[in-house]
């Protein structure tokens, strides 16, 4: 059976490279980002190109009930993960001091919870 792999930060960059590498191995995936028009292009195109099952949860993994709601989706869909890929999260071209504490427990925020998914 194939298994199935989890990846937050899907819709771009890191992510979405691992998305299509491991479709190509014949994985299943689950991709997690904000962007759901992204998701639904990357799903579709993969779909279409390999045999596996894709699917995909619009969400903001900075929000307190994200993962809680996309543990809830995939148990409904009764949809095991076998892997977590975790490269949902941003960077900041700009050195510690000149950052805002909002910018900074954002970065730190996602990172946690996307670790929790
Ligand atoms: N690329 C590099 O060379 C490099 C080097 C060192 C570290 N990193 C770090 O690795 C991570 C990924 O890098 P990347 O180059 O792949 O960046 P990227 O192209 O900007 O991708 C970031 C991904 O995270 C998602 N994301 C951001 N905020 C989110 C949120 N609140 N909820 C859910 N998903 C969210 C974005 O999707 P949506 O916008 O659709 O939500 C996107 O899919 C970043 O944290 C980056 O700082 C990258």
């Amino acid at each position: 059976m194939n298994q199935t792999v989890l990846i937050t930060g899907a819709s771009s960059g890191i992510g979405e490279a691992f998305a299509k590498h491991l479709a190509a191995q014949n994985h299943n995936l689950v991709l997690i980002a904000r962007r759901e028009e992204q998701l639904n292009t990357l799903a579709k195109s993969l779909i279409d190109t390999y045999p596996i099952r894709v699917t995909f949860i619009a969400a903001d993994l900075t929000q307190p009930k994200a993962c809680e709601n996309i543990f809830r989706d995939l148990q409904n869909e009764n949809i095991h993960i076998d892997y977590l890929i975790n490269s949902a999260g941003f960077g900041q071209a700009k050195t510690f001091a000149t950052q805002t504490l909002t910018t900074l427990e954002s970065m730190i925020d996602l990172n946690i919870k996307a670790l929790t998914t």
